[in-house]
């Protein structure tokens, strides 16, 4: 199996225009943004960097993704009017695929006026500003020694199922020598239906279907994100064997739908000082009850586990954490012996489709014996089965990916082939070799 995306999958309920079918004026709710006419969907990321998440903040999910009464009557946004009243159905009488009594006058998720003072906190969720992982942190791209190719999946058609993760992919490029990439911009062809891909670099071929042996993943995109910035001290060096994968959902089951996504990438021969390596901290093991306001889960990188996995210091210059659709909050501290816990990561409330990528400027040092500690805190009111660990729309995951160099002070412990260089805990097992 290919294990790229067990760590992106997220729930076909989330990320989709086919939200827009299930609740009254869907397709024309204003979107809270200036200049933004529309709302575009769960998950979509609009183009001012706005964070959509869904109409009714947590109270969709809640309510199981329907409109009911009690969805219409409660005032999600808390600025005085229904959630009724803003989508155009003050009487509560809507029903799917009916027209609505009125039209949608305003955005049942954000407190209006939007940027009052009584409106911030309810609003904090929103950013109507620029993203931080935009075009602007890639100056470097325009460098006169990097150059720009484009991989793309070949046009497929979709299947009607709600889960797919595609073959790998791979492309034919330049084997003259080493390079190193040093970002990408993410093309994305369908929006409906594409929830994650990313690029895995190999040390050898594999054909059309295969999965090669020798792969780690270097790219990842995760709906909202436009472009992937490596610091400029590092790049992924790669020869030739770049391969792609995609993971659709398609919620609708339709037939008629098609993707070529990929990847714009900027790669140089004239390499970095420092070669770049993705590491994983997190817990693999997950156990969350239904219709729980809370549950919380660690994911613990030990001291012991740490001096082993490094030969020396490593530089951390991003980090993004990731948990599927149940996810709340989280966060990634690194506690150096004796000293107090530094948080490099806290995202306080659902981060689908509006990720958050956190940069560090100059780099984090984590030093062998350093411990790093990751806390998921997950919500299930929206479910009525247990929700473990796994690849599926329907599993949790409690991950956080870092962006490191030098990969030279990495050790691979090899229990993940996807993620060379990874420190999981299975409950309370840690994943690192045993001590001498
Ligand atoms: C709120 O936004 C409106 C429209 O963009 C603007 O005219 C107004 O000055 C803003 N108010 C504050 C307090 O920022
Ligand atoms: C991390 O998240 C947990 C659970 O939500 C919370 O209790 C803890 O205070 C957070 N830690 C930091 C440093 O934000
Ligand atoms: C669980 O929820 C699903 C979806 O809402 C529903 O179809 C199913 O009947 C529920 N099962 C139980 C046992 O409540």
């Amino acid at each position: 199996m290919i294990l790229i995306f067990l760590l992106l999958g997220v729930p076909g309920l989330q990320a989709h225009a086919f939200y827009k079918d299930r609740i009254p004026n869907g397709h024309h709710v204003t979107h809270p943004c200036p200049n933004h006419v529309t709302w575009p969907g769960v998950g979509h990321r609009n183009e001012n960097g706005g964070g959509t998440r869904n109409p009714f903040g947590d109270d969709f999910a809640k309510h199981e993704h329907k409109w009911n009464e009690a969805l219409c009557r409660a005032d999600s946004d808390g600025d005085g009017l229904t959630n009724g009243q803003e989508l155009g159905d003050p009487e509560c009488v809507w029903t799917e695929g009916a027209e609505p009594a009125l039209p949608s006058t305003s955005h049942p998720g954000v407190c209006d006026p939007w940027n009052s003072t009584e409106c911030k906190d309810g609003n904090a969720w929103l950013q109507c500003g620029p993203v931080r992982d935009d075009d602007d942190t890639c100056k470097y791209f325009n460098q006169p020694d990097v150059m720009k190719m484009t991989l793309r999946y070949p046009r497929t058609n979709v299947p009607a199922v709600e889960t797919t993760y595609s073959r790998m992919h791979f492309f034919d490029l330049p084997d003259d020598k080493e390079y190193h990439l040093i970002g990408v911009r993410f093309l994305v062809d369908n929006f409906d239906v594409v929830h994650h891909m990313g690029i895995e670099r190999c040390s050898k071929a594999g054909r059309f279907d295969d999965v090669p042996g020798g792969c780690d993943v270097i790219t990842i995109y995760n709906q909202g994100l436009k472009v992937q910035c490596v610091d400029p001290a590092a790049g992924f060096r790669f020869k030739k064997y770049l391969s792609m994968q995609i993971h659709w959902t398609n919620v609708d089951l339709r037939s008629d739908i098609y993707d070529a996504s990929g990847f714009e990438v900027y790669y140089t021969a004239k390499l970095r000082p420092h070669d770049a390596a993705i590491f994983t901290v997190g817990q693999q093991i997950l156990n969350i009850p239904p219709g729980q306001t809370s549950v919380v889960h660690h994911g613990v990188c030990s001291p012991r586990c740490s001096q082993l996995l490094l030969k020396g210091p490593i530089h951390v210059t991003s980090a993004l954490n990731h948990m599927h659709y149940l996810g709340q909050s989280q966060n990634l501290t690194l506690t150096r012996p004796g000293q107090a816990p530094l948080t490099l990561t806290d995202d306080r409330r659902p981060t689908y489709g509006a990720p958050m990528m956190y940069r560090f400027s100059p780099p984090v040092v984590i030093n062998p014996g350093d411990e790093m500690e990751v806390t998921c805190n997950y919500q299930s009111l929206s479910t009525n089965v247990t929700t473990t660990y796994g690849e599926t729309s329907r599993n949790e995951m409690c991950y956080v990916y870092m962006t490191v160099y030098p990969v030279q002070n990495l050790v691979n412990f090899g229990v993940r082939a996807d993620w060379k260089y990874s420190c999981f805990q299975n409950g309370n097992v840690d994943l690192c070799p045993a001590s001498e």
